[in-house]
């Protein structure tokens, strides 16, 4: 299917009431099941399924291997790394049907998920958060947060940018944490963070 707002290639389906935003890439192999919604400027890989009743917002992007199922929501600009795994069902059985019981997911604006990483469904990844290639997410991740491992534990801050801050100067009990590649600054008193100045 080719539209002048949007790309899906000849090889992906896309199922009944589906929206899709103008200049989102669809590539090979995927399916957009029924009710979704999927932002401008997004682009998904090989091999993806997302759906039914989704809601993927702009500049996403998903790339191969990756499913959303009913129940996870992705904001603008997040990014799901290669084969990362969503869920919605906390204690799946075969012969039990469990469609009721779908716990939500909610990704927010620039979160990104590493490749091979799990997200138990039920939690909420805070805007600009990281989780690591192979985490397993159990529980809420803070905005900016650095989750790693497994299970994923809270390892550090992130910048707007993406890179890890490392570079602190501590007064007052403050700690103060500069991107060293792009020069966002950010403070952390306690456990609160703070968006000092960005500069992406
Ligand atoms: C989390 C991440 C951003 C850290 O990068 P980094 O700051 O360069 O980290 P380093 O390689 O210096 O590692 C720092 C420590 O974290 C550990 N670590 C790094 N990534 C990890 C991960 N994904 N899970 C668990 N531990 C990890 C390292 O082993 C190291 O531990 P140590 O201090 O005990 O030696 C990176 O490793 C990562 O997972 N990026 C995601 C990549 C990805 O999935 N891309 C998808 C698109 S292709
Ligand atoms: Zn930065």
């Amino acid at each position: 299917m080719e539209s002048k707002n949007f790309f899906v290639h000849e090889s992906a389906y896309i199922d009944d009431n589906v929206k899709i935003g103008k200049g989102t890439k669809i590539w090979h192999f995927s399916h957009i099941l029924s009710n979704t919604r999927i932002g401008e400027n997004c682009i998904i890989g090989q091999n993806c399924m997302i759906g039914p009743d989704v809601k993927v917002g702009n500049r996403c992007k998903i790339q191969n291997n990756v499913s959303i199922y009913k129940g996870v929501t992705l904001e603008d600009e997040v990014f799901c790394g290669p084969s990362c795994v969503f869920t919605n069902v906390l204690t799946p059985r075969a012969f039990i049907e469990r469609k009721a019981e779908f716990l939500p997911t909610l990704v927010k604006k620039g979160a990104t998920i590493g490749a091979n990483a799990t997200v138990v469904c039920g939690h909420t990844i805070g805007r600009y958060a990281l989780i690591g290639a192979g985490a397993v997410v159990t529980s809420d991740v803070p905005d900016y947060a650095l989750y790693l491992g497994v299970p994923a534990k809270h390892s550090g801050w992130v910048c707007k940018c993406g890179v890890v801050l490392t570079r602190k100067t501590s007064s007052d009990g403050e700690l103060h944490l500069t991107c060293s590649y792009c020069r966002s600054r950010y403070m952390l008193k306690g456990k609160e963070f703070t968006v000092i100045e960005e500069k992406i």
